[in-house]
């Protein structure tokens, strides 16, 4: 038996508790509650031919818990650093994290950063068949590094009667 004692790290909301409610239990809340402190599970896997307790330490991404977190980090070998891919600010929070790890971590902890939520991003897709539904010109872009900026505008003006 080996042992594996992890922490889960990252913003409010961005789904820490949600993760490790469906590796240890298969189960998901919509409406899970906000972690107060911190919360332990534990779940045993084999592994090749090993069996491994994870010792899972899901904190409470809440700012007043911050202090809180070096004494669940500390002991880990492992550090999973979770966003939601949906909010810029929980991404921000997350390199906050990694940069406190990489200061004040055992150097020798395994980081994992994880862009959770990935469902969401078929709201991209719902675009496109709703704008496909609709007749209507689809893109994607970027107006910082000017992905199909030009396209945007060129393609528009194609489409236009008397050219
Ligand atoms: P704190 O305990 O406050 O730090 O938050 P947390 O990181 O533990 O987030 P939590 O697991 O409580 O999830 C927050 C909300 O996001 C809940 O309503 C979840 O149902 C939802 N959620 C979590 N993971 C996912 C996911 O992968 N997809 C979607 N669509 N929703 C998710
Ligand atoms: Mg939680």
């Amino acid at each position: 038996m080996v042992l594996e004692r992890q922490v889960l790290l990252g913003d409010v909301g961005a789904g820490k508790s949600s993760l490790v409610l469906r590796f240890v239990k298969g189960q998901f809340v919509e409406f899970q509650e906000s972690t107060i402190g911190a919360a332990f599970f534990s779940q045993t896997v084999a592994v090749n031919d090993a069996t491994v307790k994870f010792e899972i330490w899901d904190t409470a991404g809440q700012e007043r818990y911050h202090s809180l977190a070096p004494m669940y980090y500390r002991g880990a070998a492992a550090a999973i650093i979770v966003y939601d891919i949906t909010n810029q600010a929980s991404f921000d929070r997350a390199k906050k994290w990694v940069h406190e790890l990489q200061a004040q971590g055992n150097p020798n902890m395994v980081m994992a950063l994880t862009g959770n939520k990935l469902d969401l991003s078929e709201a991209r897709k719902d675009a496109q068949t709703y704008a496909q539904e609709n007749g209507l010109f689809f893109l994607e872009t970027s107006a910082k590094d000017a992905t199909n900026v030009n396209d945007l505008f060129y393609e528009i003006a194609k489409k236009l009667p008397n050219l």
